[in-house]
């Protein structure tokens, strides 16, 4: 996904943009740019494939480069392949607009055949570059005023069609930067005599904690001391002032090798975070939510959607909520709901799980569900992200900002989340016995604890890693509660050592896949589900007799069982079995850490992927 900073001040722009880009680069990049507007030298443009570092050596960190007027970008290629040329900022054929741009622009073909039949030349692969030759192409037909400049920009968003943050500059108007957003995030940074516009608030908080989150369709206009927000027909919109609350070193690595090893190692702490202000006196306690116990009788149904690991998140809330609350709980992968004429009614409950809030297939998912009838209930971890401001109730994950690709503590905390809200509605609709509702709220509390113990042991995990890191094929198998979590093991290991993996039910494995199992073949079985524990023996046995390697996993109690069939064993702390996936996941995060660390992969930034996906 891409990153986008702006800056109109009155200090050295480009360190500044640098800066911001650095602070964006766990978005994921193939290559960055920076454009500059300064009196002496003009419109500068420096861009160039690769890291951060390439370009900044460029110029020199940002000493080469003078004005206090401009845009950054680190691509996530889509149109056109990673290249100098291609990256972003975009130039106008007359060398006087620049932009920078996240998302996609889908009509870009015809918009280039059609500026192209009236002579301007094309110098990217891009569809970016269509927007700033298409503004060339307005404003160059009047006065280059600031009037016309912001004409021209409503003339272009009236033309292009897609997703887009936009960043644009122009030579002529070099007291201001606009910014405009659809489906794409922008979020607007004040300062004492300075602005900002970025991706996230990530690129700007060590300059001010003060922002503001744009909306679809707005357009603003930034100078070093104003901002005027605008919509779609240039009516002023009024936006509101949010301050950013956690501290810059959040988003730092803080003494560890990776931001995935710091913050699997912060799950304790953001658990605490997410559960502990939320139980109060033995009480779930969800204030800001407002759903009354009629809406839940009512409920016909509780759709989970959710992409990747989120969405396993919701595999695990199934079996968990639908024992508890005793309603249909359907999960769905959020680009298949959009397009699958889904049954939702005013009687449905969607529970919208996003770390980033900004996932546009879930965005897209979140808003047909609204289209259809359904209340929306959201689990994000970014505050002010679309998907939370555009839902009926939100319940944020206090985990903190989540750099690594690879998510760790936001897994964990939209599960914790889901329990909360589990025994809530059960609490409210007088599903669940008061004894075992106790029970799981002091177990809850334990968690914590419970993760600690199994992190202060992680040396084990790592052996484990050190044996197994050159398997060519890994399954992780598991019934229940123990399949959700090994389907997000096995992306976990994909994710960031590429190892091909498949997170498989335990007992389908004989209707096909076990042909695949051969001698080599590692298998994490996963058998912490105590009901189902020798069922999964049973697999394991299956598996082993015809080669397998076998890394069990299960609970302390049932240890020296497994260890009768597994080659090695993993064991979490016994806990109640509804909570038993915020300790099972905990090995197969590190697992994954340790198999790719070994491996000498890139663990923070994987390639081809991005932190978040903001286009389809
Ligand atoms: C998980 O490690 C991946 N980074 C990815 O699957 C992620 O969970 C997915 O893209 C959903 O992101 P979201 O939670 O921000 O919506």
């Amino acid at each position: 996904m891409c990153g986008i900073v702006g800056f109109i001040g009155n200090e050295e722009a480009a360190p500044i943009l640098l800066e911001g880009l650095s602070r964006l680069e766990y978005r994921g990049y193939d290559s960055a740019g920076i454009a500059v507007y300064g009196p002496e030298d003009g419109l500068k443009v420096v861009k160039a494939k690769g890291r951060l570092q390439v370009l900044s050596d460029i110029v020199s960190g940002g000493k080469t480069i003078h004005g206090t007027l401009g845009l950054g970008h680190t691509r996530w290629a889509t149109h056109g392949e990673p290249s100098d040329i291609n990256s972003h900022p975009h130039v106008s054929q007359d060398g006087r607009i620049a932009v920078v741009h996240n998302g996609i622009i889908e009509n870009y073909v015809e918009i280039k055949e059609f500026l192209q039949s009236r002579g301007v030349h094309f110098a990217s692969q891009t569809d970016t570059e269509v927007v700033a030759q298409l503004l060339e192409y307005y404003y160059s037909k009047g006065e280059h005023t600031p009037e016309a400049l912001l004409d021209a920009v409503v003339k272009v968003l009236h033309r292009i069609d897609g997703a887009y943050a936009l960043g644009i500059l122009s030579a002529d108007c070099p007291d201001r930067l606009i910014a405009v957003r659809k489906d794409s995030p922008l979020i607007l940074g004040y300062g004492k005599n300075f602005r900002f516009l970025a991706s996230d608030v990530t690129a700007v908080i060590k300059y001010t904690r003060e922002v503001s989150y744009l909306d679809d369709g707005d357009i603003a206009v930034l100078t070093a001391d104003g901002v005027q927000v605008y919509d779609s027909l240039l009516q002023p919109v009024a936006k509101e002032h949010s301050h950013v609350d956690w501290e810059i070193s959040a988003a730092e690595k803080g003494g560890y090798e990776h931001f995935m090893a710091k913050e699997i190692m912060e799950q304790p702490k953001a658990f605490r975070d997410t559960v502990f202000p939320r139980i109060q006196a033995g009480r779930v306690v969800l204030d800001d939510l407002r759903i009354a116990p009629d809406d839940l009788e009512d409920m016909d149904k509780l759709y989970i959607i959710a992409c990747g690991s989120s969405y396993h998140v919701g595999m695990a809330a199934k079996y968990t909520l639908e024992k508890i609350l005793r309603k249909p709980v359907e999960v769905t992968l959020a680009s298949e709901f959009r397009y699958c004429d889904p049954i939702v009614t005013e009687k449905t409950l969607a529970l919208v799980i996003s770390q980033s809030g900004e996932t546009i297939d879930t965005l897209a998912a979140m808003r047909e569900a609204k289209r259809l009838g359904a209340r929306v209930l959201s689990i994000v971890n970014v505050v002010g992200s679309t998907i939370a401001r555009e839902s009926d109730d939100v319940l944020y994950t206090w985990a903190g900002p989540e750099i690594a690709v690879a998510t760790t503590k936001a897994y964990s905390t939209q599960l914790a989340v889901v329990y909360l809200i589990g025994l809530y509605f059960a609490d409210l609709m007088g599903t669940i016995e008061p004894a075992e509702y106790k029970a799981v709220v002091a177990e809850l509390l334990l968690i914590p604890t419970k993760i600690e113990a199994i992190l202060n042991n992680r040396k084990d995990i790592q052996y484990f890693a050190s044996i197994y890191f050159n398997h060519p094929s890994v399954f992780f198998i598991g019934r229940n509660i123990d399949y959700a979590v090994g389907l997000e093991g096995s992306l976990k290991l994909k994710e960031i050592s590429y190892i091909h993996s498949e997170g498989y039910a335990a007992g389908e494995l004989k209707h096909g896949t076990i042909s695949l199992i051969e001698p080599g073949t590692l298998v994490v079985a996963l058998a912490s589900y105590g009901k189902l524990f020798e069922k999964t023996m049973s697999n394991m046995v299956e598996v082993k007799s015809r080669g397998a390697d076998v890394l069990g996993v299960t609970v302390e109690s049932r240890r020296k069982d497994i260890d009768k069939t597994a080659d090695h064993s993993i064991a979490i702390p016994d806990t109640h079995p509804m909570l038993l996936p915020s300790l099972e996941v905990v090995p197969m995060q590190l697992f994954a850490y340790y198999v790719a660390l070994q491996r000498g992969c890139d663990i923070d930034k994987p390639r081809n992927l991005a932190k978040s996906v903001t286009v389809e």
